[in-house]
């Protein structure tokens, strides 16, 4: 792979890890005993659910939704699923897992959407956390990480969607003119 131009390294693959190794033992204890399901936002959140589902001690389900923006700058947030989950969820323990939460907007309308189908309970976990950013607050269970206000690729982020496959968290190097 060709070496990205970084301007930073933000969090090594050891640090990204270890953090991971933290958050999966806190929700392996929270969630002893009852049947968890993690939903994955495609395509950024793979690499940390499948890290994340690696470390915990518990067993889990997975499932996965796609969605695209078509609000526009002028309409952020507005978004469609463009795959839904593949089962129903009613009844069951959920964490939405996410890459990112930045504005807010996506989280929110998936709260809000998964919500609707009646889970028994609907959590957060997002890997970074670019507070920032946000526009709506939405209520984070488990983060990984707070990071600036940069651009950075690594653990499933991506630019031109290139680099997601990276252990490490890094801050891009601005594209030359
Ligand atoms: C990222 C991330 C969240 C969303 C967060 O996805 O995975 O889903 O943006 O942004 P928000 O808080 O401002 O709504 P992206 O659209 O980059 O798609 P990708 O996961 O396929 O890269």
């Amino acid at each position: 792979m060709k070496k990205p131009d970084l301007e930073r390294v933000l969090f090594t693959e050891e640090q990204v890890n270890q953090r991971i190794a933290e958050i999966a033992a806190a929700i392996s204890e929270r969630f002893a005993g009852r049947p968890l399901k993690l939903i994955g936002v495609l395509k950024g959140s793979v690499f940390f659910l499948t890290a994340l589902a690696r470390q915990l001690s518990i067993p889990v389900k997975i499932d996965f939704l796609s969605i695209s923006s078509f609000g526009g700058v002028k309409h952020p947030g507005i978004v469609r699923i463009a795959k839904d989950l593949d089962e129903p969820i009613d009844g069951e323990d959920i964490l939405l897992v996410e890459d990112i939460v930045d504005s807010g907007l996506t989280t929110r309308y998936l709260l809000q959407m998964l919500a609707g189908r009646g889970p028994n309970s609907l959590g957060i976990v997002t890997l970074l956390d670019r507070t920032s950013k946000r526009l709506v607050q939405v209520p984070i269970d488990y983060r990984g990480f707070e990071i600036p206000d940069a651009f950075v690729i690594g653990c499933g982020l991506d630019h031109k969607q290139l680099y997601r496959n990276l252990g490490y968290i890094a801050v891009l190097k601005p594209d030359k003119p």
